[in-house]
């Protein structure tokens, strides 16, 4: 079903989220530099895919499983296998599964996710959990990789989201189709969700000074 309007501006999202743009930005300027702390970032974003595409396919169990739906399932799988790629690439090592070791901040994104899912579920119910619950995630990927993209355009890094980024955009616009008629809603769990996106970037930060300050003191 095709609504009226769009989902950034719907969702009020870029609003609530104008505040953490430079920080992000500055945090991911500086991280791009650092090869150590850049592969576990991006093994934490692999691990946050694997989860969405998990969570799709698991979703779906029951229910009737579209194209559409697979082939989102596939598409975030992959965008997994991206992320573990780079990971690697940047580490100069394998990095197998998501431990502590290899994973920023590996409790605070499981608790991210977690929360998120089970919040947005208990608004919306289990039968429309996976178009609201994606729709919410891909704004958040869709405003997180685009930062991150401008970060690594300028950075000497062959690394670059553009393609995952444009199938992000087209997750995004068919939720929107989906389930995003319900502008009230929408705003309602995008500030949930910007909640949770905090605590899990504070996390990320106090990672950053806390490996700082032990350098500093070894
Ligand atoms: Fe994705
Ligand atoms: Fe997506």
């Amino acid at each position: 079903m095709k609504h009226s309007g769009d989902p950034w501006t719907d969702s009020g999202m870029k609003d609530f989220n104008k505040r953490h743009e430079a920080p992000v930005r500055a945090f991911l300027t500086r991280l791009v530099t650092e090869p150590a702390r850049h592969a576990k970032f991006l093994n934490m974003l692999s691990m946050l895919e694997h989860m969405g595409s998990r969570k799709i396919m698991l979703s779906q169990m029951n229910g009737v499983f579209t194209e559409d739906s697979l082939k989102h399932l596939a598409e975030e799988a992959r965008h997994a296998y991206f992320f573990k790629r780079q990971a690697e690439r940047v580490a100069k090592t394998s990095l197998d599964g998501w431990d502590e070791e290899n994973t920023s901040a590996r409790v605070p994104a499981l608790m991210y996710f977690g929360r998120m899912d089970a919040g947005i579920s208990k608004i919306v119910g289990d039968a429309a959990a996976y178009g609201w619950v994606s729709l919410i995630i891909e704004l958040r990927a869709c405003w997180l990789y685009g930062i991150y993209q401008d970060v690594l355009v300028e950075s000497p890094l062959s690394l670059s989201l553009k393609s995952l980024l444009a199938e992000e955009d087209m997750h995004l616009a068919e939720m929107f189709a989906m389930c995003g008629g319900d502008h009230e809603r929408l705003r309602a769990l995008s500030r949930y969700e910007t909640g949770l996106f905090e605590k899990l970037w504070a996390a990320l930060e106090a990672e950053v000074h806390c490996s700082a300050d032990n350098a500093k003191a070894a």
